[in-house]
C-alpha cells in the first residue's frame, strides 16, 4: 500500500474543525435562498474568488458572513450531518469539534436551536456508523469578556452535550489574559478548556493559554518554536498542539506548506497532529491536509503514523478505546 492510500484508510480522529468552518459554497447558497439571507455574492465562483485570504482577520470577516445563512435547527442538522458524512468518507472514526455559539446568538438564534442541530446531527452520526464525538463550545475573543460570561450561562443548561470550551477568532490583540476569569469559571462549572494560541500571536499567548487558562490542548501553537524554554515544556507535558497544514497556508502563516514547520515540530518529539480547521474555506478535509502535507516535507510513513497516534492520545477517547484504535494503526 502506498503512503496516500494509507493516510486514506487508516483510522483517524480530528480534535481542531470549526463546525461553521465546514459550509461549503453550494451549501451557503441553498440556505441563502431557502431563509431568505442576502450574501455578497452573486455565484459560486465569486465566493470562491472572495476566498483569497490575506490573513486571519480577512478570513474571519467572510465566515461571520457566511454563517449568517444558518437560521432553523435543521441547517445547523444539515451542516453537521454534511461533516459527519465526510468523517466517514476520510475514515475519521472519532471528531472533537467547535462551535461558536456567539456568532448565532448574537444575531438572534437560540442557543437551543445551535446546540440541538449539531447534537442531533453528531448522535445521527454516532448510531448509523459509530462515529464517536465531543462538542467544544468557543468564546470569541475579539468579544468582552461579560459577553462570554453571558454565553457560559445558556451553555450550563446544555452540560451533558458540551465537553469543554475553547477560545477563536482574532487572535492578535485579545490575548488569553482577557479571559481569565471566564475560563476558571469554565473550569469550575466542569468544562475542560482549550484555547487557539500562537496561529499568528507570540509564544506569550501559549504561555499564557497554559498557566492563566489551564488549557488541555493548545489550537495551532505552531509560534511554539521562537521560544526554546516552552518547547521544552510542551515536549516535557506532552501538551497537543493541533496543527492545521492547509489552514496556515491559506492565511499566510508560512507562505508555502513546503515552509510549513511540522517536520521541525516533529523532529523536538513535540504532541502534534494533523486537522482541518475550516475545511469548506481553506480547501480540504483531513485526508488532504495529511496528503499535502507528507507530499510537501516528504513525511515518513513512521511521521504519519506518530501524527495519527498523537491525535488519539490527545482526545478525550476512554483508554480502552485509544488502545483499541492505536492498535489497528
Ligand atoms: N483561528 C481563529 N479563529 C477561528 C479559526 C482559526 O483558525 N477558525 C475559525 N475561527
Ligand atoms: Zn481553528
Amino acid at each position: 500500500m502506498n503512503i496516500v492510500e494509507f493516510i486514506k484508510k487508516v483510522p483517524k480522529t480530528e480534535l481542531h474543525l470549526h463546525i461553521e468552518g465546514t459550509l461549503e459554497p453550494t451549501q451557503m447558497f441553498e440556505l441563502a435562498k431557502k431563509n431568505n439571507i442576502s450574501i455578497p455574492f452573486k455565484n459560486i465562483q465569486e465566493v470562491k474568488a472572495a476566498y483569497n485570504f490575506s490573513n486571519l482577520e480577512s478570513f474571519l470577516k467572510i465566515y461571520y458572513e457566511g454563517a449568517k445563512v444558518l437560521i432553523k435547527e435543521k441547517d445547523f442538522f444539515d451542516l453537521t450531518w454534511a461533516y459527519a458524512l465526510k468523517c466517514k468518507e476520510d475514515n475519521i472514526v472519532h471528531t472533537e469539534i467547535f462551535f461558536d455559539p456567539q456568532t448565532h446568538v448574537n444575531r438572534g438564534i437560540d442557543f437551543e436551536i445551535v446546540i440541538n442541530g449539531i447534537y442531533k446531527a453528531l448522535q445521527k452520526a454516532n448510531r448509523e456508523f459509530g462515529l464517536s464525538f465531543k462538542i467544544i463550545m468557543c468564546f470569541l475573543r475579539h468579544l468582552s469578556e461579560k459577553s462570554g460570561f453571558e454565553i457560559l450561562d445558556q451553555a450550563l443548561i446544555h452540560k451533558d452535550k458540551i465537553f469543554g470550551v475553547g477560545l477563536d477568532s482574532s487572535e492578535k490583540g485579545n490575548p488569553p489574559s482577557k479571559f481569565k476569569k471566564l475560563f476558571k469559571k469554565s473550569i469550575e462549572e466542569g468544562f475542560l478548556t482549550f484555547a487557539h494560541a500562537g496561529e499568528e500571536g507570540p509564544p506569550e499567548y501559549i504561555w499564557d493559554s497554559i498557566n492563566l487558562l489551564k488549557v488541555k490542548r493548545v489550537d495551532h501553537g505552531v509560534q511554539c518554536l521562537q521560544d526554546k524554554k516552552l518547547v521544552e515544556k510542551l515536549r516535557n507535558d506532552k501538551t497537543p498542539l493541533t496543527v492545521c497544514p492547509l489552514s496556515n497556508i491559506k492565511l499566510h502563516v508560512f507562505n508555502d506548506l513546503k515552509e510549513h514547520n511540522l517536520k521541525k515540530m516533529l523532529d523536538e518529539k513535540l504532541m502534534v497532529m494533523v486537522n482541518s480547521d475550516d475545511p469548506a474555506y481553506f480547501g480540504g478535509y483531513l485526508n488532504k491536509n495529511l496528503i499535502e502535507i507528507q507530499s510537501a516535507l516528504s513525511l515518513s510513513i513512521i511521521d504519519i503514523k506518530t501524527l495519527i497516534i498523537n491525535s488519539f492520545k490527545s482526545s478525550f477517547l476512554s483508554e480502552e478505546k485509544k488502545a483499541e484504535w492505536i492498535s489497528k494503526i
